[in-house]
């Protein structure tokens, strides 16, 4: 057995959103001939590669549609019965589409929006009602690499019709076992305690960053030939967190704080002295854990610690602007590097490590806010 001083010496860089930065490249592209459509799991492409996060305090039936309307895809929280949300996702389901409005909407094969749902790994029962109504079903937990999960993941498959994620997932042997072990996969979400209201790594010091996880995940799935879409999912807070998360293997990023901000989002809009703000809370805060529909994903008996941490985040706007904002600043990081797709950014990506002390001179300072 290695030495601990040699374990620790030769433990593995976590590389996070703020470490690195892009490298700008020569360029022939212009932001506005950028692509930005991608895939969120095999089968489902999407105009823009944004998600919202499966999250009490995100995805109600309204969010899902504005994600949808927009081009993204909405995947609905289980912290509800099983019939709550399949009410959910009836509603996304039964709203009209003005094609000519939203003319980048993601639909299905009948011209309907589309939208996701997230279940529980041994959640059968969950699944069999959902797949009548959704698009997509996405198997949340916080730590899919382990027996159970993936023994519950085999059962899903059996009675899955529509695409399956699974997540969420931190290292490269993780990737490579969901490849091997779990034919029919059809999407990965990938990252550990980067989520805004993640204490994971506190309460456990286990984590594996998103940037990290994305591309361990992105190389295993390219080593072993899978078209495995890959999900880049806690801790963006602003488009260049989103971009950086394309470049190093990501076909979409989820966004939970993010759009917790939305208009859209389910929670009340709050005034504290004078600011408008809405509630974000993790799934394995206490306020989750309260309700009992969230217990499998974080409370299990011998995991009597509260995971997750709740705030408030103020609001941003409706939805159609947030991703019109991060869409729009896609397409400027494409510009730089010479990207003319969300491929060619993987390819043409050049990383560059920001010390601690930089990180300040890579974000607006010296001057004092004006409002
Ligand atoms: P952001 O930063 O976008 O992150 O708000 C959203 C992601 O955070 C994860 N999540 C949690 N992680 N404890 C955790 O460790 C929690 O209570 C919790 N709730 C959500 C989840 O992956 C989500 O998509």
């Amino acid at each position: 057995m290695a030495s601990f001083r040699e374990k620790i010496e030769n433990s593995e860089k976590l590389f996070t959103f703020h470490d690195l930065a892009l490298l700008p490249n020569y360029s022939e592209v212009e932001p506005e001939a950028v692509q930005t459509t991608t895939r969120v799991s095999r089968g489902i492409k999407l105009d823009v590669p944004y998600v919202s996060s499966p999250m009490e305090s995100v995805t109600g039936s309204a969010l899902a549609e504005a994600m949808a309307r927009n081009g993204g895809l909405g995947i609905l929280h289980r912290n509800c019965s099983v019939e709550e949300q399949v009410k959910l996702a009836k509603e996304v389901k039964s709203s009209a589409v003005d094609i000519e409005k939203w003319p980048r909407a993601t639909l299905d094969e009948d011209g309907v929006l589309r939208v996701g749902a997230a279940v529980g790994p041994q959640d059968l029962d969950r699944v069999k009602a959902l797949v009548k109504t959704v698009d997509l079903v996405l198997v949340d937990v916080a730590h899919f690499h382990t027996e159970s999960c993936f023994s519950g993941t085999r059962r899903i498959l059996d009675v899955c019709p529509v695409d399956l994620v699974v997540g969420n997932i931190g290292t490269i042997g993780a990737a490579e076992d969901v490849v091997s072990k779990l034919d029919g996969v059809a999407g990965l979400r990938c990252g550990i305690g980067s989520g805004s209201t993640c204490s994971t790594s506190v309460q456990t010091r286990v984590s594996a960053p998103t940037l990290y996880a994305v591309a361990s995940a992105a190389d295993a799935t390219r080593e072993l030939g899978a078209d495995i879409p890959i999900i880049a999912d806690g801790g963006i807070r602003n488009p260049g967190d989103a971009s950086i998360a394309l470049a190093a293997g990501a076909w979409t990023a989820m966004l939970g704080s993010v759009l917790a901000a939305a208009e859209e989002s389910p929670g009340p809009v709050e005034t504290h002295n004078g600011r408008l703000f809405k509630r974000h809370w993790g799934m394995g805060s206490h306020k989750a854990r309260m309700k009992r529909f969230a217990m499998d994903r974080y409370s299990k008996p011998a995991k009597n610690v509260a995971e997750g941490v709740e705030g408030l985040v103020p609001v941003r706007g409706p939805t159609s602007e947030i991703i019109e904002e991060f869409s729009g600043a896609l397409k400027a990081t494409c510009g730089y590097i010479g990207a003319k797709n969300i491929p060619e950014m993987w390819t043409h990506a050049r990383f560059g490590r920001v010390s601690a002390t930089g990180v300040q001179e890579l974000r607006p300072h010296t001057i004092l806010p004006s409002d």
